[in-house]
């Protein structure tokens, strides 16, 4: 090495250990603040104790332990004897804009801390990107969407529930299917059939996949939803009659995939047979009634899609209570209510307006919590990625499975 070479390295290195010392002291400076000001913080909401001693009263709140080095400013805090995980949550909004964020999301960690990560700007707003790679298999993890906390929500087919969709023309409906479709079409166990007079959803985009032949689209031929739906049932009244031994539900495979099937604009579906025919009408609304009553123990699954999920526009309550996860996209405060309860009501006139891809989802044993639906892209995208991973036929149909 040089002589000129060694004295770069040594003015280098001062100025790498300055730089550093610098930052160190401007995050002992941010450490500082944030301390005090989550103190005040959690006074501001009542989240703290006040404890009288000798010279008077002194107020406790959750101990800040330390900030962590990341790109998101996070932090942790251990919570007062009584306290949850929940009761921060609850404050969420209020805690992070004392402490200049959009919002905080809070995480367990071990014992009473938690750890709280600051959100500095809404997730709503930005667009979610829908995974590169589709599910190598039914029991994946389906992204629905992004939380209002910044996580992934996600759900898997094989669970039991059926999904109800709904919200008004051009609030994110079949946007959000697209997402789900395009997430599913690869896997080896699924099958994605069902009705859609749009003829968007499914039909065309399906050409050449394995799904394509059990899809019935278009308003031309009514008789031929009837006939398809029909076929759903004799396929699931067959693994129903044929169940293993010592077994209750259907365990999905190659030969007998979850089959996803999708109603788009059901309503409409509906209201276009009866103005044909009544009988029509009838033998439609029996058929999916059977379908969202018995399907789930034969791994069937309904996707339903509505403007509006009205007890007569579906089928009759009891089809609607079927439905064991819920989504709303932009509707209004009435129908909110109408599917999620009372818990929603307080969300009705915000949710009035939401923007397109932002929706409402409660279910069992998750939080009612508002999300945004990921994007994949115009509809042109989704046909590229269903004619790129839709499954290919094997040349078995439903007619050999049933033989077998
Ligand atoms: N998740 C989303 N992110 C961004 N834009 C969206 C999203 N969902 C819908 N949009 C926009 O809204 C438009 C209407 O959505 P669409 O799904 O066709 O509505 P619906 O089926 O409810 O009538 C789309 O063309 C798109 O521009
Ligand atoms: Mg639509």
């Amino acid at each position: 090495m040089s002589t000129k070479d060694w004295r770069f390295t040594v003015v280098d290195r001062l100025r790498e250990r300055v730089a550093e010392q610098r930052r160190a002291e401007a995050r002992r400076f941010l450490e500082d603040d944030l301390r005090a000001m989550w103190r005040e913080a959690c006074t501001g909401v009542g989240l703290c104790h006040f404890i009288q001693i000798a010279s008077g009263t002194t107020v406790r709140t959750p101990r800040f332990g330390g900030l962590r080095a990341g790109t998101d400013l996070t932090f942790s805090t251990e919570l007062l004897p009584g306290q949850e995980p929940e009761d921060l949550r609850e404050h969420a909004t209020r805690l992070a804009h004392t402490l200049g964020a959009h919002g905080l999301r809070v995480e367990p960690l071990a014992g009473r801390w938690v750890r709280i990560v600051l959100l500095r700007s809404d997730p709503l707003t930005a667009r979610v990107p829908l995974p590169a790679c589709p599910l190598a298999h039914g029991a994946g993890r389906l992204l629905l969407g992004r939380a209002e906390d910044g996580s992934a929500l996600t759900h898997r087919l094989t669970d039991a529930a059926h999904l109800a969709v709904q919200g008004q023309n051009g609030s994110g409906k079949s946007v959000f299917t697209y997402g789900l479709l395009a997430q599913l079409a690869a896997a080896p166990d699924v099958l994605i059939t069902g009705s859609d007079i749009t003829g968007l959803v499914l039909g065309r985009a399906f050409t050449g996949t394995a799904h394509r032949e059990y899809q019935a689209v278009g308003t031309k031929d009514l008789v031929e939803h009837a006939a398809m739906l029909d076929r759903l049932v004799a396929e699931m009244d067959h693994r129903l009659d044929t169940m293993p031994p010592r077994q209750d539900s259907i365990t999905p495979t190659i030969t007998t995939p979850t089959v996803l099937a999708v109603l788009e604009e059901f309503p409409g579906l509906l209201r276009a047979a009866q103005a044909k025919d009544k009988k029509l009408a009838e033998r439609i609304t029996s058929t999916v009634l059977r379908l969202v009553s018995e399907g789930r123990k034969a791994a069937f699954r309904v996707l339903m899609l509505a403007q509006r999920f009205e007890a007569n526009a579906v089928g009759g309550g009891y089809a609607r209570d079927q439905f064991a996860l819920r989504l709303s996209f932009r509707v209004p405060a009435d129908s909110l209510v109408m599917l999620h309860g009372d818990d929603a009501r307080h969300l009705g006139p915000q949710h009035a307006n939401a923007a397109p891809g932002i929706a409402y989802l409660s279910g069992p044993g998750r939080d009612c919590v508002r999300l945004r639906a990921p994007y994949l892209g115009g509809y042109g995208e989704f046909c590229d990625r269903i004619a790129r991973d839709g499954r290919r036929p094997t040349g078995e149909t439903w007619a050999d499975w049933t033989a077998a």
